[in-house]
């Protein structure tokens, strides 16, 4: 069955791979993105593949823009039942460095943006009486990770939203789910080994048990499921897709 899809930071890296595995599983799908022109070059591919596909470029951490990018989705593509939010930022800030305004960016994109989004669907789904909801965590908010107070903090705060969201809409017919990658190999992740800030893949390859860093295939496959048909018992779970590097 087609569904109205919508994947935030659906432009690059593991969204750009949800939104290609969502359009292969039949879904109409919004790219939603703050880069608005990669943003339309990602939906123009999934066009090419046969989807019925639109771009919105968002600041997902912008309350009134957000509710304006679920107003154009549902006017061009229809009500939204799925939704997939892999919008973030990542760095790395020793703890004593991280200025309020730092903490509260972070916050404001990753774990607000996160919010805003699940806010601004719902509706949708509890009048379909079906939605799939999939947030983007991370291995940091299961664990932490030195040198990320700020990213990690907002990444637990996505784990434990997406439990309370599953348990408050659990007898409406919606699933709301997490995946937190470890590392996959992505723009965010090539531009932190750029800088610096991240050893090379050789190295982070010795600390996951699979023995390769991910792919956004890998966690795409997970989402697609998640949002099947067939995922309706799954809801408030934290399914990790690492390698065996968090168990
Ligand atoms: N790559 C990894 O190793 C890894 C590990 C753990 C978690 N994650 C998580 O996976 C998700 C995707 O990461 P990625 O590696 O694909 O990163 P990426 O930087 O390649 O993609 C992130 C996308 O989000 C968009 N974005 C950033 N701020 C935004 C905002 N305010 N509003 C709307 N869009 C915004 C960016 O423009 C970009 O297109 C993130 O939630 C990240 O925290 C990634």
């Amino acid at each position: 069955m087609s569904r109205v899809a919508v994947v935030t930071g659906g432009a690059s890296g593991l969204g750009h791979a949800i939104c290609t595995g969502l359009s292969n599983d039949g879904h109409r799908v919004a790219v939603l993105d703050i880069d608005a022109e990669a943003a339309d070059k990602a939906a123009a591919q999934l066009q090419a593949n046969g989807t019925a596909a639109v771009a919105v470029g968002v600041d997902v951490s912008d309350e009134h823009a957000v509710q304006a990018a679920f107003d154009s989705v549902r006017t061009q593509l229809g009500a939204v039942e799925i939704l997939v939010t892999s919008a973030a930022i990542a760095g790395f800030t020793r703890f004593d460095r991280i200025t309020l305004d730092e903490w509260n960016r972070y916050l404001a994109v990753n774990l607000t943006g996160t919010f805003l989004c699940l806010r601004a669907a719902l509706p949708d789904m509890v009048a379909a009486k079906w939605g799939r909801i999939v947030t983007i965590s991370s291995a940091a908010g299961q664990q932490g990770a030195r040198r990320q107070g700020h990213y990690a903090a907002t990444k637990g705060g996505v784990i434990a939203l997406t439990k309370t969201v599953a348990l408050d809409y659990a007898n409406k017919g919606i699933t709301a789910n997490t995946v937190p990658p470890f590392v996959v190999d992505s723009p965010m992740l090539r531009r932190q080994q750029e800088e610096g800030k991240l050893p090379a893949a050789e190295y982070l390859t010795q600390v996951i048990p699979a023995g390769r860093l991910g792919a956004g295939e890998d966690v795409a496959a997970v989402c697609s499921f998640l949002c099947s048909e067939a995922a309706g018992y799954v809801t408030g779970q934290v399914i990790g897709v690492n390698g065996g590097a968090v168990i």
